[in-house]
């Protein structure tokens, strides 16, 4: 965990920090240029063993990681266009103004929980039409999250629970300008005495990203009014309760095996009274409970989940786009980040206490979570399941118990939750447990964790790791799992990003991220899944640097990380094949160098990282290569299996020709992946130009 600060100081020590980390990095290039010889001019090689078989690739390798922080779900994925539709802000009625239309309309309103809509989102709004003399109506209006965008020709579902005893007139419903021109109208019919849900659908006339909504009643009389909600027409797949179109295909290009849900410290809670709880995240959206959001703590704005966004439209999201969905599920225990004096602590609000762990929600919501999943119908959860619309289980395979977690408490409470799920589920049994070993990739906590996987064989599928680190880190990291025992417990590196000295998703960064993927690939038989982390940012919402995807209201584009993630994911084959990374003629200097250079795909002195696979799928030999030095380099690729290699196949290139560069919502497109057809065969020459990242897709014959 690395949270962000702003400070006054930030310009001052940004610059402080860039004298110091240019160089840094300059240096650490020259450092681990190791044996190369300045000016060495003999020819690299890559040579590929085209028939032979290195180690199969997790089928799951390349994932990714979505957390409710910087507004990744209410206002952003989540396609709900109303800000606090339901009055449970803290202050009720943010985001709501009163309107009267004409001169001489006159009313107020009031937010009460007296009789609510339901126990679980009680408050509501009271508009108390005083007049309508002006005859143009009196009622609310909402902005959104910073303005509604609308799109001329585009339709809006609205809807709506309302009520009255005094007033039993229709209610007029519209999408208006700053300037109070209005671009759609539709009509609520006559409100009733108890509570009634009604929509209408609204066609734009203009386009328009600060339009707001208006609900106004054109006579005298109290109405109620609950849930008031705004969809594009336009979300993903067109649900109702949908997601934002454009932010899923982003998702979606990436081809994530696996998506892991939903955090992240949210898991967790400041305090276990606000860790997420599956169960407030499933059912009627009008049911389920509101959550302050721990990444709202200390921000110049409201940050609440909705739940809009839960469990039952995660599973459907992962089905939409092929990813195996990857739970993680609090362990009874509020953030030990947060939470200082942690294993002292007696407060059962921060961890629960152990001795009645097992009989506790935590561990039982476990259970019905994968009863949810995997049940049939006529089970309780399995028939939630059905009744939102998905009779079919979701095949859950994967369960991680806890976020970042360690210590005594930790390991005790992951083998209560673990033991009594296989003892009561019938469905655990295919389950992988994933265990955390904390937020730190090595030190005394992540050995201590190790530790006990390896003294306790069949305890977990999978541990996970997390690393928020320097570029330099993932550079020197590339070998890291060459070193892990192949046939002990498997690696999910659930939290990764390389933070550059200003937190940038630009090409330093990715291109240290696409460094270390190699070494993924090449180890792929231990590390079986991985994922960057976090996925979104809304601009001007940012709690956490640096991000995949940035989005506003009406626009997302990838950055350069993105890309890298995304040519991983769609470039890697069934299998490693052995090849060697090297300069014709030149030998290894040291044993360290020997050890490295045994490694198949190895890393060359001169900053080139490769890895090379096989896709059976296809046929097709898959050579991934990243030039983090600030030269090109000609490679004479040599492919064995004689004859085997196609004359005719593709290279994706992504690059900036610096380090610097990045994407922002003037330039989406500045550095992205370009494919082009090339020459190929079993001996060919390709120039990997300077920082960047290349896929070289070759057939065979
Ligand atoms: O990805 C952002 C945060 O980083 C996650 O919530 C937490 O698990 C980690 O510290």
């Amino acid at each position: 965990m690395n949270k962000k600060a702003v400070s006054p100081l930030l310009p001052v020590l940004m610059l402080i920090v860039l004298l110091m980390t240019v160089p840094a990095f300059a240096v650490f290039v020259a450092v681990d240029a190791g044996a190369a010889v300045a000016g060495d001019s003999r020819p690299i090689q890559l040579d590929i063993e085209g028939d032979g078989r290195g180690v199969r690739i997790s089928p799951t390798l390349f994932g990714a990681f979505f957390e409710d922080i910087n507004y990744a779900a209410d206002g952003g994925l989540y396609a709900e266009l109303v800000q606090n539709r339901s009055f449970e802000f803290a202050e009720h009625a943010q985001f709501w103004s009163l309107v009267c239309k004409g001169k001489g309309d006159k009313g107020e309103f009031t937010t009460s929980d007296i009789d609510p809509l339901n126990a679980n989102n009680p408050t509501y709004v009271r508009v108390k039409v005083l007049s309508t003399e002006g005859k143009g109506g009196v009622g609310i209006s909402n902005t959104g999250f910073g303005g509604i965008p609308v799109v001329a020709g585009d339709e809006y579902h609205f809807s709506m629970y309302a009520r009255s005893g005094d007033y039993s007139g229709s209610l007029t419903v519209s999408l208006e300008g700053g300037n109070g021109s209005v671009y759609a109208q539709g009509k609520i019919p006559a409100v009733t005495g108890s509570w009634q849900k009604s929509a209408c659908v609204l066609r734009s006339r203009a386009t328009d990203a600060g339009a707001k909504l208006v609900v106004v009643a054109d006579a005298a009389g109290t109405i109620d009014m609950d849930m008031i909600s705004l969809f594009p027409a336009k979300t993903w797949r067109n649900r109702t309760n949908g997601l934002r179109r454009d932010l899923v295909q982003l998702l979606a290009d990436m081809k994530p095996k696996f998506l892991r849900f939903p955090g992240g410290c949210i898991v967790e809670g400041n305090r276990l009274s606000d860790a997420y709880d599956w169960k407030k995240t499933v059912g009627d959206v009008a049911e389920r409970p509101m959550n302050i959001n721990l990444w709202g703590i200390g921000q110049p704005y409201p940050y609440y989940q909705t739940h809009g966004l839960g469990f039952y439209e995660f599973f459907q999201l992962c089905e939409d786009i092929g990813a195996e969905p990857l739970p993680v599920v609090n362990a009874g225990m509020a953030c030990q980040v947060r939470n200082g004096n942690y294993t002292t602590s007696n407060d059962p609000g921060i961890a629960y206490p152990l001795e009645k762990l097992a009989e506790s929600k935590y561990v039982q919501d476990a259970i019905d979570l994968l009863e949810f999943a995997n049940g049939p119908v006529d089970s309780k959860w399995g028939g939630l399941r059905a009744a939102m619309g998905h009779p079919e289980p979701f095949n859950l395979k994967y369960l991680a118990i806890g976020n970042e977690n360690w210590g005594e408490e930790y390991k005790q409470r992951f083998e209560i939750f673990r033991s009594r799920i296989l003892a009561e589920s019938p469905y655990a049994k295919d389950i992988q447990f994933i265990v955390s070993s904390g937020t730190a990739p090595s030190g005394m906590v992540f050995a201590d964790t190790w530790d006990w996987v390896r003294s306790s064989p069949g305890l977990v599928g999978m541990v996970d790791e997390h690393y928020y680190q320097p570029p330099e880190w993932f550079y020197r990291s590339v070998n890291r799992y060459d070193k892990y025992d192949r046939n002990g417990t498997k690696v999910f590196a659930g939290e990764y990003a390389a933070h550059e000295y200003r937190r940038k998703n630009n090409m330093m960064s990715a291109l240290a991220e696409a460094a270390f993927m190699t070494g993924l690939v090449r180890n792929a038989d231990v590390v079986r899944m991985a994922s960057y982390a976090p996925l979104f940012n809304k601009a001007g919402f940012t709690q956490w640097l640096p991000d995949l995807i940035f989005f506003n209201n009406t626009s997302s584009y990838g950055t350069p990380n993105y890309y890298v993630q995304k040519m991983f994911s769609t470039n890697t084959g069934t299998h490693v094949l052995p090849s060697h990374l090297g300069r014709v003629g030149g030998q290894p200097q040291s044993a360290k160098e020997q050890a490295a250079d045994a490694a198949e795909g190895a890393r060359l002195e001169d900053l080139l990282y490769s890895v090379v696979s096989k896709d059976e799928k296809t046929g097709e030999i898959v050579v991934i290569v990243v030039n983090a030095a600030d030269k090109d380099h000609r490679v004479v690729i040599n492919v064995s299996g004689a004859g085997k290699a196609g004359s005719t196949g593709t290279a994706i290139v992504l690059t900036s020709g610096n380090l610097t560069g990045e994407n922002s919502f003037a330039k989406p497109g500045n550095v992205v992946p370009v494919t082009r057809r090339i020459k190929t065969g079993p001996t060919f020459t390709h120039k990997f130009k300077k920082y960047s990242l290349t896929v070289l897709r070759i057939p065979t014959k």
